[in-house]
């Protein structure tokens, strides 16, 4: 089964179980809360992940990730979860600025 591994919410894994769902539906689906303030349009950056495996497998940069990251608004190493599509298996972090405060965050 493909999964994705959030480290810091405790290695939390969460199923992969549509191959055209970007990262953050698929959150979603499994009632995690992260963050997402544009709606999932791809106008903000606050649901980026820091990708620590898999991102070859992630779907291409979109359009709107090359800007932040144009901007540097966006790393090398991170990912809008409401734009990358998962395919494979995947590891990410919640970065620290994209915490939501009533969530218990591990190392
Ligand atoms: S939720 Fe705004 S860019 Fe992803």
């Amino acid at each position: 089964m493909v999964k994705i591994v959030i480290e810091n919410l405790g290695q939390k894994e969460v199923p992969v179980t549509r191959p055209d769902w970007p990262v953050l539906r698929h959150l979603q689906e499994h009632q995690i809360d992260w963050m997402h303030a544009c709606g999932a349009k791809g106008r903000c950056t606050t649901c980026r992940m820091k990708v620590l495996q898999g991102g070859d497998s992630l779907g291409p940069v979109t359009p709107a990730e090359q800007k932040y990251r144009k901007a540097g608004l966006l790393r090398e190493d991170e990912r809008l979860a409401c734009q990358a599509v998962v395919t494979a298996n995947l590891v990410i972090r919640v970065p620290d600025d994209s915490k939501l405060p009533h969530l218990n965050y591990t190392d």
